[in-house]
């Protein structure tokens, strides 16, 4: 039973007990529909990274819209170290952690510190990335994975005119996001299931051998052969220097790249800027870059025209999901408007699906009018 039930079972017993002697009065006191106050709660945040720019402002959202209600929070960063989550989480735990919420570095890992603290009574929250092959995972709350995919997918297509009749061949690189990621293999799916059938019909292809050669038949399930780990931008652009020393020594053209988040876009800006600085920003034959996350150093790069677009996934909208889901299960209910569901190796897990939505340079004010950046530092970005 978690630490949540019990309380509402203490309180339920503890106004039987008031009713049962106050049962002349014919009313029973009720217990108070609130199973444990807000100020008795403490609430765990276990974020991956600060050296990924969204995790700071997924963290820092979801504890102050706690704090401001007054639960006790926990926030901690565990550096991309699998190690460290663990110990975070466990100490979550030990204090007490009430809720935990996890945004998991490898899904897979931070299961066993789940699974401990489950048992001690912790309710269990997957954030963002799914927590794989462990019951202990109560919900979960993401951006619609295979969506962001295909909307990186699908402009690819309508940039290039490839629903218009136009045959190419186009010369396209592509690449996944970090492997030990759930969420990098989803993301690959959306899109892959709208590019793969122009590699079969030879209106794309893939001159260099990124990943032992993405053809027509390359299967999702190579999909980390192409990742980067840890989505590095460092090692996206090493990745992609090789690609462009490889196969695009020689001027030859290329049309899109597939960057699966934001951090791998600008490693291939990079990688564009050392090896073709005959390639021009915003001209014809720079190639189409995809990216998701909106982090500062891209909305500059799309303002640019150094990036194409990225997938906006507003993490206020995640962070007000999340704490919606926390105060239903304060109140020891169970949260009902999860209606979407992601196996995850062992069950299906109830899942709230945010809708992503993309930016590119004429709808960025977006991340402005949103609120997801302030006007001053949108303005600094666009310049
Ligand atoms: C994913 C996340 C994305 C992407 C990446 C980098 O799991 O859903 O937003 O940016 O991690 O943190």
């Amino acid at each position: 039973m978690n630490k949540i039930m019990k309380a509402v079972t203490v309180a339920a017993s503890a106004s039987l007990l008031l009713s049962l002697g106050a049962c002349g009065s014919g009313r029973s006191a009720t217990s108070s529909s609130e199973a444990k106050d807000a100020k008795d709660m403490t609430i765990g945040l276990s974020m991956p990274t600060k050296s990924l720019e969204r995790w700071n402002k997924d963290g820092a959202n979801l504890k102050s819209k706690l704090e401001k209600a007054g639960y006790k929070v926990i926030l901690s960063y565990a550096d991309n170290k699998t190690s460290q989550q663990t110990s975070d989480i466990e100490n979550m735990a030990n204090k007490g952690a009430d809720i935990i919420v996890v945004a998991a570095i490898d899904g897979t890992a931070v299961g066993p510190a789940v699974e401990k603290a489950k048992d001690t009574g912790s309710e269990i929250i997957a954030y963002d990335r799914l927590i794989m092959n462990t019951e202990a995972v109560d919900y979960y709350a993401t951006f619609d994975l295979e969506k962001v995919g295909a909307l990186q997918g699908q402009y690819i297509i309508d940039k290039l005119g490839l629903k218009d009749g136009k045959k190419g061949p186009f010369n396209i690189e592509v690449f996944s996001g970090s492997p030990d990621d759930n969420n990098a293999k989803l993301f690959f799916k959306g899109a892959w299931d709208l590019l793969q059938p122009y590699f079969k019909s030879g209106v794309l292809v893939s001159p260099s051998k990124h990943g032992g050669g993405v053809t027509a038949n390359f299967s999702l399930d190579k999909w980390q052969s192409i990742g980067v780990q840890n989505w590095d931008a460092a090692k996206a652009q090493t990745d992609m220097e090789s690609i462009l020393d490889s196969s695009y020594a020689h001027s030859e053209p290329l049309a899109a790249v597939l960057t699966p988040n934001d951090a791998i876009a600008v490693g291939v800006v990079n990688a564009l800027g050392t090896k073709r600085p005959d390639l021009k920003a915003g001209t014809a034959n720079w190639p189409i870059l995809t990216g998701q996350d909106c982090d500062a150093p891209n909305v500059t790069q799309i303002a640019q025209g150094k990036q194409a677009m990225s997938v906006f996934k507003d993490v206020n909208k995640l962070a007000d999901a999340v704490y919606d889901m926390v105060t239903t299960l304060a109140k020891g209910e169970k949260v009902t408007d999860a209606t979407g569901k992601y196996n995850n190796g062992k069950l299906d897990v109830p899942t709230k699906l945010l809708t992503p939505v993309i930016v590119n340079k004429d709808n960025l004010d977006l991340l402005k009018t949103s609120g997801f950046y302030s006007a001053a530092d949108f303005d600094k970005l666009v310049g």
